[in-house]
């Protein structure tokens, strides 16, 4: 029998090593011979680690299994799909799964991320083959059609990206993945390059072919280990099977790729430190223009896509841009990975169209929170992102509505507190940050951090007395967002604003009139 046991980081922080183990040992023990598959996660998180066993082709999960369960397992008959506290039924139609629409993580969970035989027999590089025998004009044109932006958090339409590179006249460009996700809350970067590392590769290529690049980087940030594991493995089975290299499926395209290790600084996910730090360089933001599309890495015009967005890539060529832009709501076409993450009962990974609502997200699929207490705030788009109060889980998430909010859908991340949340050491935690990551090249995030901290420190020392004036907190926030070089500073003010704008009770401030 066939047993799945995840190898993805999140199910390994809560023990999946040690079952994989002890499930070995066991049928040892027991004379029974297994075949274990250590897959990507599901994304289940609250199952981790989510076992599953293959009964009559059909896979049957159990979890979250602890090492004391594995016997019971064993005595139950789980290899026959046998009864138990733990037994969950067909993992596919788990409801959290079942509701997802799954396009660009079709395959995690499912296949041995490492077998390029498995990523085949799943779909994979069915795009890649289309993308061979298309002009290039052709591979934009319908990534163009599909309406698929910046995955990354800016939201910028990928089609304008590749046909703006694939217009320059150069000899040399380059493909880099942004994979140095820092925002809190997200994850679903280091899922897919752990859970199915030839996607993220197979679009890499295809990005090449579509703008004439022929090398490629992949920029990760140190803290993912794992995915780093996995990636070179990946990145060295590609090379031996004709994927990479200078005969990419035998069509004579050249693609080489690199592994890059960042050096733990947020900062290095925006583009231009980012590649500065490739260049070897200290983790400095490039004033813009020039783009990287014009003047990237080592001054040659260069794609810059976060990994989710150079994974979508493959799934468009093999289906069709139409068929992609299908899914979606108003101008945000496809689908986001959702990532569920803080106070809530269900964690996790969730592949939906743009357009879904966080009240669908936060209590269909997050269960409600964790702690049984009511949600108060939701952080939407990481450590910079506007937290939105109850009144607006019902905004659909699409990049539009929420920046007519003031807020942004970012990277996808959804960090959720219940009512015992302090929004004023929130909003502090916010100016500490950026006072901490910040690169230091502009005055409005440099000194302005600091400052906030300052302000919003004395704020909270005031309590409960109001303070009851929050005029240069607020000029402040302004100057960063009009003053600053780069996002880091430039979004910073979004969760202070917010944090003042819908919980003004929590700095000592009157509260606010009802919207
Ligand atoms: P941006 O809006 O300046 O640029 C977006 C992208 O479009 C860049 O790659 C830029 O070079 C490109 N671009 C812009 N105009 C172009 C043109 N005319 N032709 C070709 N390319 C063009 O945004 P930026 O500063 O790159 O990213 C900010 C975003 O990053 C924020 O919205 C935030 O959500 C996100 N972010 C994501 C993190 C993560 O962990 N994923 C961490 C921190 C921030
Ligand atoms: Fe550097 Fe901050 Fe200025 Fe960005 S906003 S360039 S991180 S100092």
């Amino acid at each position: 029998p066939r047993i799945f046991i995840p190898r993805d980081s999140g199910a390994v922080s809560v023990g999946a090593e040690a079952v994989a183990r002890a499930i070995v040992a066991a049928a040892q023990h027991r004379g029974i011979l297994v075949d274990i598959v250590r897959n990507g996660s599901r994304g289940l998180y609250w199952l981790e680690p989510l076992v599953e066993v293959e009964v009559a082709g059909q896979r049957i999960g159990y979890g979250p299994v602890d090492l004391k369960d594995v016997p019971g397992l064993f005595e139950c008959g789980w290899l026959q799909g046998g009864a138990h506290a733990l037994y969950l039924g067909p993992t596919e139609d788990i409801p959290y799964l079942q509701n997802q629409a799954r396009l660009t993580f079709a395959r995690i969970g499912i296949t041995d991320p490492l077998s390029l035989d498995d990523y085949r027999a799943h779909g994979g590089l069915i795009g890649l083959e289309r993308a061979l025998g298309m002009k290039a004009e052709d591979i934009v044109g319908a990534i163009d059609t599909a309406g698929l932006r910046g995955r990354g958090g800016a939201g910028f339409p990928t089609g304008i990206k590749w046909r703006t590179v694939m217009n320059t006249d150069a000899t040399q460009k380059y493909i880099v993945c942004n994979a140095d996700e820092g925002d809190s809350g997200t994850f679903s970067d280091r899922m897919l390059m752990e859970g199915d590392p030839y996607c993220l590769i197979e679009g890499m290529i295809i990005a090449g072919l579509a703008v004439g690049a022929d090398t490629g980087y992949i920029y990760l940030r140190s803290e993912y280990p794992d995915a780093w594991d996995v990636l070179d493995n990946a990145i060295i089975s590609a090379c031996r099977e004709g994927l990479l290299g200078d005969d990419v499926m035998g069509s004579g395209r050249r693609f080489e790729l690199h592994l890059f290790k960042g050096a733990g600084a947020y900062v290095c996910g925006e583009e231009t430190s980012l590649l500065e730090s490739i260049e070897g360089k200290r983790g400095l933001v490039r004033a813009k223009p020039p783009l990287p599309a014009l003047k990237g890495l080592f001054g040659r015009p260069t794609v810059v896509n976060n990994v989710i967005t150079l994974a979508s890539a493959p799934w468009i060529l093999a289906h069709g841009g139409e068929a992609y832009k299908d899914y979606g709501w108003g101008r945000s076409r496809g689908t986001l990975p959702f990532q569920l993450a803080g106070n809530l009962k269900h964690t996790g990974l969730v592949e939906v169209p743009f357009g879904i609502t966080l009240n669908e997200l936060l209590y269909d699929y997050g269960g409600g929170s964790a702690s049984g207490r009511p949600l108060r705030a939701v952080q939407v788009g990481g450590p910079l992102g506007a937290y939105l109060p109850a009144s607006r889980f019902d905004l659909p998430l699409d990049y539009e509505a929420f920046a007519a909010v003031g807020a942004s859908v970012g990277h996808g991340g959804i960090v959720a507190f219940d009512d015992s949340v302090d929004m004023a050491k929130m909003a502090r935690y916010a100016m500490e940050f950026c006072a901490i990551e910040s690169c230091g090249k502009c005055t409005p995030c440099r000194i302005g951090s600091v400052r906030g901290v300052e302000l919003l420190d004395g704020m909270i020392a005031s309590r409960p007395q109001a303070v009851n004036d929050d005029t240069l907190l607020r000029d402040l926030c302004q100057t960063m967002l009009e003053g600053s070089l780069c996002a880091m500073g430039g979004m910073t003010p979004y969760p202070v604003l917010s944090a003042l704008d819908h919980y003004p009770e929590d700095f000592g401030l009157a509260p606010k009139r009802e919207e």
